[in-house]
C-alpha cells in the first residue's frame, strides 16, 4: 500500500479505531503498528486502567474482583471512544459489558481480531498475567470465554480473521478493510 493512500485514509479518520477480541489475538501489538501507520496515537485500555490503579491487572482482579476492574474498563473506555481519532487496544472481556460495547459502537470503527482457539492458545500457553487463564484447564477456559464472547464480538463493523501470519499480513488486511468501511461511511 502506498504511502499517499495511508496519509488519505488517515485524513478521513474522524473517530477512533477500537480492537475487539480475545486475549492473544494481537490487539497490543497490531494496535501499535496500525498507529504508527495512521499518524495517530496508540492507547491500551488495560495499561491504562493498571497505571490508574497502580497495580497489574491480575492484582486488580484478586483485590477488587472482576466487577470493578469492569466498571473502570468501562469509564476509561468510554473517555477513548469520545475521544479524537485514535487507535485503541481494549480488553478481551470489555465487550461483555453493555454500555462498554454500545459507546465502541457509537464513536469508533470497531474491528473484531478474530482468532482461532489454537492460535490463540500457542500464544497463550504460559501465559501469568491473564487473570481468566489461571483455571485448572486454561485452554478449555480460552474456549468457554471465546464461545462466551462470539456473539458480542461479532457486531463488530469489521472482522478481521486472524491465523498464524506474519502481523505485516494482518496489518495489510486491517488497512485494507479499514479503507473500504471509511469509503463506505455506513459507521
Ligand atoms: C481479559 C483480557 C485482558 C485483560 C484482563 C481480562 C479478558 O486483556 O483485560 O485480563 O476478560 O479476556 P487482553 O485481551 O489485552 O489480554
Amino acid at each position: 500500500m502506498q504511502a499517499f493512500d495511508i496519509q488519505t485514509l488517515a485524513d478521513k479518520l474522524d473517530r477512533p479505531v477500537a480492537l475487539i477480541g480475545m486475549m492473544g489475538s494481537g490487539k497490543t501489538t497490531l494496535g501499535k503498528t496500525l498507529a504508527e501507520t495512521l499518524g495517530r496515537p496508540f492507547y491500551d485500555s488495560d495499561k491504562l486502567i493498571e497505571e490508574k490503579a497502580g497495580m497489574p491487572t491480575a492484582d486488580i482482579f484478586d483485590s477488587f474482583g472482576e466487577a470493578k476492574f469492569r466498571d473502570v474498563e468501562e469509564a476509561t473506555i468510554c473517555m477513548l471512544a469520545a475521544g479524537q481519532p485514535s487507535v485503541i487496544a481494549t480488553g478481551g472481556g470489555a465487550v461483555m459489558r453493555e454500555a462498554t460495547l454500545k459507546a465502541l459502537l457509537k464513536d469508533t470503527i470497531v474491528i473484531w481480531m478474530d482468532a482461532p482457539v489454537d492460535v490463540l492458545w500457542e500464544r497463550l500457553k504460559g501465559c501469568t498475567t491473564r487473570p481468566l487463564l489461571r483455571a485448572e484447564n486454561p485452554q478449555e477456559k480460552l474456549r468457554e470465554l471465546l464461545a462466551q464472547r462470539e456473539k458480542y464480538y461479532a457486531k463488530a463493523h469489521i472482522r478481521i480473521p486472524v491465523q498464524a501470519e506474519p502481523q505485516t499480513k494482518a496489518l495489510e488486511k486491517m488497512i485494507l478493510a479499514l479503507a473500504a468501511q471509511v469509503n463506505s461511511a455506513k459507521t
